[in-house]
C-alpha cells in the first residue's frame, strides 16, 4: 500500500543503487575478472555476504570497491535507467539524485562520461513525468585543492589519481558542463551540491569556500552531517556552508539548542533561494541506512518520530538502497514496522518529503495535494 504514497527522493546516492547483479554484469562487460584487484568479489554470494557493516567507514570501503565496475557512459546509463524504473514503480514523483564524480574521475573517467550517462539513463523517468535532477556530492576525504583548479579543469579530461580530482577541480567541471553539455540536456540538470563520504575526521568547514563559490552560481547546497559526526557538524554545515538541507542529521537530538533552531523557519538568502520563502532546514533521514550502519543498532530506538514531534522537518529516504535492504517504500515500511507511527505522523512524514524538496510552494503544491488525497483516501 505505501508504494502508492506520492514520494520524493532527496537523499539517494546513485552509486548506492548499484545492485549486485548489475555490478557483475558491468564487471564482465569491462573485462574485470571476479576476484581480481579491480573487482575483489568472486561471486554474488560473496558480495552479498560483504553487506554486513560495522559502521559508515566499513560500508564505504565496499561501496567504493563495487563502484569500480562503472567505467563507460553506457555503464552510468544502465545504472540510472535501472534506478529510473524503480522511481516509476515506487510512486516517486520528484527526485534530486546524488552522484559522486570524484569516485570516478579519480580513476581516469571523464566527468562528462559520468554525467552524460546518468542524464541519458534518466530520460525515460523524465518522459514518464517524474521531476529528475542531479546533485553533485563532494567527497569530504578527497583533497579540497585550490581555486586556481577551477580554470584548469576541462570537463573532458580524465584524472590519473584522487590527488588531482579535487573539490575545486570538480566544481570547475560542473560549471563547465552546465555551460556546454548541460544546456543541451535541460531535462536532468545538475541543480545542487552536497558533501558525503567518511564523516568524522573531515569537518564541513574544510569546504566553506567551495560551497560559497557554488552557491554564488545558483547551486543549492546540502551536506551529510550528524550521521556519525557530532551535532557541531550540523551547526557548521548551516553556518559555514550555508546549506538549505541536512542529510541524516539524526544526532541533532543531542543538542537542544540545535533542535530549537531546526524547528524554526529562517529567512537567510540561501534558504529563500532554495524554497522561495522563509523555511525550516529539513533533515533527510534514512531509517534502513541508520540501522545497517549501526547509527541505531536497535532500529526501534530511531529518533525519527522524536524529531518530527519536536517540529523538525524530517522526512524518509533510502540513502544506498542496494546495500541497506530497500528503496523508498521499504523505508516507509521499516518506519511503520519499527516505530509504529500514527496516521497523522505518517502523513506528516510524507508531506515533509515534499516540503523538503528544492522548489517553490507553487511548484510543489500539486504533489502535496496528491499526498493529502492519498491520505484522505486511506486514513481511518
Ligand atoms: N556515501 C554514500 N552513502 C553515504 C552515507 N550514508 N554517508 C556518507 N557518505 C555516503
Ligand atoms: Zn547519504
Amino acid at each position: 500500500m505505501v508504494a502508492g504514497i506520492p514520494k520524493t527522493v532527496l537523499h539517494l546516492h546513485i552509486e548506492g543503487s548499484l545492485e549486485p547483479e548489475l555490478a557483475f554484469v558491468l564487471a564482465e562487460r569491462n573485462s574485470m575478472a571476479p576476484g581480481s584487484q579491480g573487482f575483489p568479489y568472486e561471486s554474488l554470494d560473496q558480495l552479498r555476504a560483504a553487506y554486513r557493516f560495522a559502521d559508515l567507514g566499513a560500508f564505504l570501503d565496499v561501496y567504493y570497491a563495487v563502484a569500480g565496475v562503472l567505467r563507460t557512459e553506457d555503464d552510468f546509463h544502465a545504472l540510472a535507467e535501472a534506478y529510473g524504473r524503480r522511481l516509476q514503480a515506487e510512486g516517486v514523483r520528484w527526485a534530486e539524485v546524488f552522484f559522486d564524480p570524484q569516485t570516478h574521475t579519480s580513476r581516469g573517467i571523464p566527468f562528462d562520461t559520468v554525467v552524460r550517462g546518468l542524464q541519458r539513463g534518466f530520460a525515460s523517468a523524465h518522459a514518464a513525468g517524474i521531476h529528475v535532477a542531479l546533485v553533485l556530492c563532494f567527497l569530504r576525504d578527497a583533497p579540497v585543492g585550490e581555486p586556481a583548479e577551477l580554470q584548469a579543469a576541462s570537463s573532458a579530461d580524465g584524472f590519473a589519481s584522487m590527488d588531482q580530482a579535487t573539490a575545486w577541480a570538480t566544481l570547475g567541471q560542473l560549471l563547465q558542463h552546465r555551460a556546454t553539455d548541460g544546456a543541451k540536456v535541460p531535462n536532468v540538470p545538475i541543480i545542487g551540491i552536497g558533501l558525503d563520504s567518511y564523516e568524522k575526521p573531515y569537518p564541513p568547514e574544510l569546504f566553506t569556500d567551495v560551497f560559497e563559490h557554488a552557491r554564488a552560481r545558483g547551486l543549492a547546497a546540502t551536506a551529510h552531517a550528524g550521521e556519525e559526526g557530532p551535532p557541531q557538524f550540523v551547526w557548521t554545515s548551516i553556518r559555514e556552508l550555508k546549506v538549505s538541507r541536512i542529510d541524516h542529521g539524526v544526532r541533532s537530538t543531542e543538542d537542544p539548542e540545535l533542535m530549537a533552531f531546526l524547528a524554526q523557519e529562517h529567512d537567510t538568502p540561501e534558504i529563500v533561494a532554495a524554497y522561495g520563502r522563509p523555511h525550516r532546514i529539513p533533515l533527510t533521514v534514512c531509517p534502513r541506512s541508520n540501522y545497517m550502519l549501526k547509527v541505531f543498532p536497535d532500529p526501534t530506538r530511531s529518533n525519527l518520530l522524536e524529531l518530527l514531534d519536536a517540529g523538525v522537518l524530517a522526512c524518509i529516504h533510502s540513502d544506498d538502497p542496494a546495500y541497506f535492504g530497500g528503496y523508498a517504500s521499504d523505508n516507509y515500511l521499516a518506519v511503520i514496522d519499527w516505530l509504529d507511527p500514527s496516521w497523522a505522523q505518517l502523513r506528516q512524514l510524507a508531506r515533509n518529503g515534499v516540503l523538503a524538496a528544492w522548489g517553490t510552494d507553487a511548484a510543489k503544491q500539486p504533489l502535496l495535494d496528491d499526498v493529502d488525497a492519498w491520505f484522505s483516501r486511506w486514513m481511518p
